[in-house]
């Protein structure tokens, strides 16, 4: 049980109120808006880092406002709709981490394609519109400083880097080089993609796309996870394959590649996004890649071993043995969280010996079982599938040898993870580990479940065809113990602790930190289904619902990000905008700190070493903005910010920008406390 706090530094704020739409009409806003400006507990500053095309390498030019820059311009400034962050310190005062001078990481995870152009997506749609938002994907590496108290974003670092959707990537680990990621290879220029009519070696992708968020490593690189990458490709066709006629067709069934994708438009001018013409570049999307953020031409590096899903992040833990896994969940209604364990021991002392540990080790996938037991099951040739097959008679991984055979296994995740019965999740978002601090020794991981409207209604029950397809086949149960919500609006929290205090644990026990909710619901019944059981702190409420972020700072605080519609309407009208919370993981006891601006979803944190300045994004303001009336719904960053207090120009023909705000304490003190 979890009793006494282990918390290093309090969780001292008071809890700043929910944005509401009531709170917004108090104020003298609109009753169909919530607040649209960051706010944060008093004693606090939050300021404008870096937003959408702000240049942040040698050659990038200020933002234009209208949005008319080309591809190359967006090249060099800061990607759309930032998501998962690191802050890495350069070495300051005597060797130590600066909490003054570092990189900052930052993933860009998709575009608002309407905003994307200053005339809109659908007028002359053509290649110059792709590779523009190909461009504004991706990952952002930018030096920053603070001077003169105030952080800045260093414009011309020789560390400032993009990393686009063209970006030249490697491909390493068990499945590098199978004929599978061999697809056909492209020139790349800007005025399109031309087929070389050869293929790929299997071992080079072009790019990174839907990087949601993020994990690091102990020595010291950045982990970028390609989320839903399936909505970027299409058929120029009109077709697909039939599910169950061919190992594509069922590939693209299970990771849900369609004929028209998410409604961007890149298949109808890039090549290399049309499935018809080139059906295995979607096999090059859904890795978690890896970026050295202190060496600027170093290729990202895909690393197959920890396979293939909608990644949404990888939290490392390194037992006391100096073995060392990565926790991840694939983000869709019912798939599944997942654990990568390094074949090789981490080197405290040696940084070049741990350069390719994410290339061997062994992937398992989650099992809870309803007595808060739960088993990590190794996704191996070997392993027995609830057929009573092992995989490598599955039709679907068989294969040459077992080195074929575990290709494929990490190519089609999914599809194995389906196969050994493993227990389908609300949406796996963010993993996070409590610190070992306080005399706390529990290796103890968290996830968040964001949501499910798929449980609990017909037609919502996935099974386990070994063809990947959804009709008939077993039926797993609508509601587990894991996932106890028929209908979850508001999502949950699951952690579990590693049996025997090691990271190689096959065996964990469970419990839900927390049902997230809205106590003052009265219009969604029962009541006791949408109230969740969150702890508030003497001070108020902190409802919240659609977790999402989750990150432990070093002190054992735990933080909270939400993903919620953000505009206080419907279910979340007492909850409001989306925020940030900190809760102890002892207690339960949880604050509001941050509440976002309208239609935005808050995500990515990250702190300086010394703890005194946190870093949060604020991805998509405005979400439901036209080009043809971009304020419509959100103006911030701009109507926060005016030139006098920021230096941030406000845009009269402008767009609402995701970005990163910076927060300290007035005082100087530490953030939360
Ligand atoms: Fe991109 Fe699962 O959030
Ligand atoms: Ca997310
Ligand atoms: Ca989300
Ligand atoms: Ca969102």
């Amino acid at each position: 049980a979890n009793t006494g706090s282990t918390l290093s530094q309090p969780i001292g704020f008071s809890s700043v109120p929910a944005s509401t739409r009531a709170l917004n009409v108090s104020l003298g806003g609109s009753a169909t808006a919530v607040l649209d400006k960051v706010v944060v507990p008093t004693g606090y500053t939050a300021q404008l880092l870096v937003a959408w095309g702000d240049p942040i390498m040698p050659g990038g030019t200020a933002f234009a406002g209208d949005a008319s820059e080309s591809a190359s311009q967006q090249e060099r400034q800061y990607g759309a709709h930032t998501d998962g962050m690191h802050f890495f310190p350069f070495a300051g005062a005597g060797g130590l981490p600066s909490s003054e001078r570092g990189i900052l990481c930052a993933n860009n995870e998709y575009t608002h394609e309407d905003i994307l152009y200053s005339n809109g997506m659908s007028a002359g749609y053509n290649i110059a519109k792709t590779r523009k938002s190909q461009a504004a994907h991706g990952v952002s590496v930018l030096e920053i400083r603070r001077s003169n108290g105030k952080w800045q974003v260093v414009k011309n670092s020789p560390f400032g880097r993009r990393i686009t959707a063209n970006t030249l990537c490697k491909v390493s680990g068990p499945a590098a080089g199978h004929a599978l990621l061999k697809s056909r290879k492209f020139s790349i220029t800007p005025a399109g993609s031309v087929d070389t009519g050869t293929l790929n070696d299997g071992y080079t992708a072009y790019g990174t796309i839907n990087n949601c968020a993020h994990g690091v490593t102990p020595w010291g690189t950045y982990l970028s996870c390609e989320e839903n990458w399936n909505g970027y490709f299409g058929s120029r066709s009109g077709s697909l394959p039939a599910v169950g006629a061919s190992e594509d067709g069922k590939n693209f069934n299970r990771y849900g590649v369609s004929v028209t994708g998410f409604g961007y438009r890149w298949h109808e001018t890039d090549p290399r996004f049309d499935v018809s013409s080139n059906p295995l570049e979607p096999n090059l999307q859904g890795w978690v890649v890896e970026i050295d953020p202190m060496n600027p031409s170093a290729a990202p590096i895909k690393r197959t071993a920890l396979g293939r899903f909608k990644h949404e992040s990888a939290q490392y833990v390194v037992d006391a043995q100096n073995n060392i896994a990565f926790y991840m969940g694939d983000d869709e209604r019912s798939e599944y969280i997942y654990k990568f364990v390094c074949e090789g021991k981490y080197n405290p002392t040696n940084r070049a010996a741990n350069r390719n540990l994410l290339d061997s080790g062994v992937l398992y996938v989650a099992r809870f079982d309803a007595n808060l037991s739960g088993q990590w099951i190794a996704l191996l040739p070997g392993t027995v599938g609830v057929d009573g097959k092992a995989l490598r008679d599955n039709p679907n991984f068989m294969g040459a040898n077992d080195a074929e055979v575990l290709a494929k296994i990490l190519i089609k995740t999914r599809m194995a993870a389906d196969a050994v019965g493993a227990t389908m999740m609300d949406r796996p978002e963010w993993t996070g580990a409590r610190p070992r601090i306080k005399g706390f020794q529990e290796i103890e991981v968290y996830c968040t479940l964001t949501n499910n409207s798929n449980r609990g209604r017909s037609g919502g029950v996935k099974v386990n065809n070994p063809d990947g397809s959804t009709a008939g086949g077993t039926a797993r149960p609508l509601t587990d113990a894991a996932n106890p919500r028929a209908n979850n609006v508001y999502g949950h929290i699951i952690r579990w602790r590693e049996s025997g205090r090691t990271v190689t644990a096959t065996s964990f026990a469970w419990d839900l930190f927390v049902q997230a909710g809205d106590s003052a619901t009265t219009t969604l019944t029962p009541k006791s289904q949408y109230e969740g059981n969150i702890v508030d702190s003497p001070n108020g409420s902190a409802d919240y619902g659609a977790p999402d972020g989750l990150w432990f700072d070093p002190f054992g605080r735990m933080w909270v990000q939400t993903d919620q519609q953000g505009d206080g309407g419907g279910n979340w009208v007492n909850i409001g905008a989306n925020s940030m919370v900190c809760a102890d993981p002892a207690t339960g006891e949880t604050r509001r700190f941050l509440t976002g601006p309208n239609h935005c979803e808050v995500t990515g944190v990250t702190m300086s070493p010394d703890g005194k300045t946190m870093f949060v994004g604020v991805q998509h303001p405005g979400e439901d903005a036209t080009y043809t009336n971009p304020t419509e719904y959100s103006n911030w960053p701009q109507g926060q910010w005016s030139v006098a207090s920021d230096g941030v120009t406000p845009l009269p023909a402008g767009r609402p920008r995701s970005g990163v705000v910076v927060i300290t304490k007035d005082d100087g003190g530490l953030i939360g406390t």
